[in-house]
C-alpha cells in the first residue's frame, strides 16, 4: 500500500502550532516524539470511561482496564515476533529495562572479575547501569571502539570475548550517530560463546521492523515515548528461559504470589517484574500507538525516513564549513554535525529563533563526544511527519547561523 506521509502529519495535533512565532519544524525525534490525536483520545478515552486498578477489581471496570493494559502486552508480542506475550515486561521506558536486566540477571549471574561487553557509542543508560553493577559485584567493563566513520569495529569486538565475558549490550542504533549496528551478526558471535545479548532499541524501534527471534537477542528494550505513544512507559523482552532466572527488580503489590512475614514467594512471569500500579493509561496509549504505526507499516515508515535522511545528507553535505559527525552505511534518520568556530548551543539558538526545534549537546552520549574529540553536535533527527520542506527550512536556518557568526 502506498502511503502518504503529507496528509500524516495531519494527525498530529502539536504540530500546527508556532516555535518563537514562526512555524514550528520539529527535528527532535530522537529525543521524543510527537503523538498521534488517536493515542491522545485513547489516554482521555481510559480515564473518562475505564479507569480501575488492574489485575484486583472484581467489577466491570477492574476487568475492562486489566482487558486494555494486557491487550497491549499482545499487540507487542506481535509486533516484535516475540515468541509468548510473557515474555514481554511493562518498564517505565528503556533505561528502566537496562537497569532491570542488569540489577536482576548481572547480580544473579555475575561475579568478580566477570566481563561486560559494551561500545563506544552507547547512550548513558547502556553505560551507568552496568557500571553500577560492576561496582556491585567487581565485574569489569570491555568497550569495543568505533571507526571514523561510526562504526563498530568488527575485528576488536570479536578479539574482546575471553571466558570471562558474561554479558554485550549494544544499541540496535546510535542516538548520537544514527549508526544502525550489525546486530544480528553481533548476536550470533556472541552466541558462538555462549553470552547473551541486551539489545538498547530505544532508537531502532520506532524506525524500522523488528524481529526478535530472527535477531535472536536475548534481551530488548525500547520506550514509548519515541515511539508515538506516551512518556513514563517502555518495554522489557527477554526470552521466557532468562527471564524464568531472575529474581524480581522491585518488590510491592502484584509481584507476588503469597506474603507472610515468615517467607514471600513470587508471581510468575511478567508480572513478577512488574511491582506497585503500573502507567495503565500510558500501556494502552502505546498498543494505540502501535496500532497507528502497523497500519502505516514499519517497513513503510523506514523507506520515507530513509529518503528523508538522504535528503537531508546531501542538502547538508553542500554546507561550506559543515562537517556530518557520523557516516555509517547503514543509518537511521540522524544527522550530528558541526559548524565550524560556531558552538552548537548557538546554532541550536539561533534555529530556535526559526522556529526549528533541534538538540545540540552531547545526546547522553559523552564517549563519543571524546572519540570524536567535540564538546557537542547539533543533531537533527526525523520522525514519519517530517518532510524536505523541514529540511530546507533547517538549512535555510543554518546559513543564517553562518550568516550571523561569520
Ligand atoms: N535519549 C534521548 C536523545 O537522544 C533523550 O535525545
Amino acid at each position: 500500500m502506498k502511503i502518504d506521509f503529507k496528509t500524516l502529519r495531519a494527525d498530529f495535533p502539536l504540530l500546527k502550532q508556532t516555535n518563537r512565532g514562526k512555524p514550528l519544524v520539529y527535528l527532535d525525534n530522537s529525543a521524543t516524539n510527537q503523538k498521534p490525536r488517536c493515542v491522545i483520545d485513547a489516554i482521555s478515552h481510559y480515564y473518562t470511561h475505564d479507569n480501575a486498578n488492574i489485575h484486583r477489581g472484581v467489577y466491570e471496570l477492574s476487568e475492562r482496564a486489566t482487558r486494555e493494559y494486557e491487550k497491549t502486552r499482545v499487540t507487542i508480542k506481535s509486533f516484535i515476533n516475540a515468541k509468548h506475550a510473557h515474555e514481554i515486561v511493562f518498564v517505565r521506558g528503556a533505561t528502566e529495562g537496562i537497569n532491570l536486566v542488569a540489577q536482576s540477571y548481572g547480580r544473579t549471574h555475575f561475579k568478580v572479575l566477570d566481563e561486560i561487553m559494551i561500545s563506544t557509542m552507547e547512550h548513558h543508560s547502556n553505560i551507568v547501569p552496568w557500571q553500577m553493577l560492576a561496582d556491585q559485584v567487581g565485574a569489569n567493563l570491555r568497550i569495543i571502539p568505533i571507526t571514523d566513520d561510526g562504526e563498530i569495529d568488527m575485528d576488536a569486538y570479536q578479539k574482546l570475548f575471553t571466558e570471562r565475558t558474561k554479558m554485550v549490550a549494544i544499541a540496535h542504533a546510535s542516538n548520537a550517530l544514527g549508526t544502525v549496528n550489525p546486530i544480528k551478526e553481533m548476536i550470533r558471535i556472541a552466541h558462538t560463546h555462549d553470552v547473551p545479548v541486551l539489545v538498547d532499541g530505544a532508537q531502532a524501534f520506532p524506525h524500522m521492523p523488528v524481529d526478535v527471534q530472527d535477531l535472536d537477542c536475548d534481551f530488548y528494550v525500547f520506550s514509548s515515548h519515541k515511539a508515538y505513544g506516551p512518556t513514563g512507559i517502555g518495554v522489557l523482552y527477554g526470552k521466557e528461559k532468562l527471564l524464568e532466572s531472575m529474581p524480581p527488580y522491585q518488590g510491592g503489590g502484584d509481584m507476588i504470589e503469597s506474603v507472610t512475614f515468615a517467607k514471600t514467594t513470587y508471581n510468575k512471569v511478567p508480572f513478577r517484574f512488574e511491582a506497585g500500579t503500573p502507567d495503565i493509561a500510558g500501556v494502552i496509549g502505546f498498543g494505540v500507538a502501535l496500532a497507528y504505526l502497523k497500519n502505516i507499516g514499519m517497513d513503510n515508515i523506514a523507506a520515507h525516513e530513509q529518503e528523508l535522511l538522504n535528503y537531508a545528507t546531501q542538502k547538508l553535505s553542500a554546507i561550506p564549513e559543515l562537517k556530518i559527525i557520523g557516516v555509517a552505511k547503514n543509518k537511521v534518520g540522524v544527522i550530528s554535525f558541526v559548524l565550524k568556530d560556531v558552538h552548537p548551543h548557538d546554532i541550536g539558538t539561533v534555529l530556535d529563533a526559526h522556529g526549528i526545534a533541534i538538540r545540540a549537546g552531547h545526546h547522553c552520549a559523552m564517549p563519543v563526544m571524546e572519540r570524536f574529540q567535540l564538546p557537542a553536535t547539533v543533531r537533527a533527527s526525523f520522525g514519519l511527519y517530517n518532510n524536505t520542506a523541514d529540511i530546507d527550512a533547517l538549512v535555510t536556518g543554518l546559513q543564517e547561523v553562518q550568516r550571523i557568526f561569520k
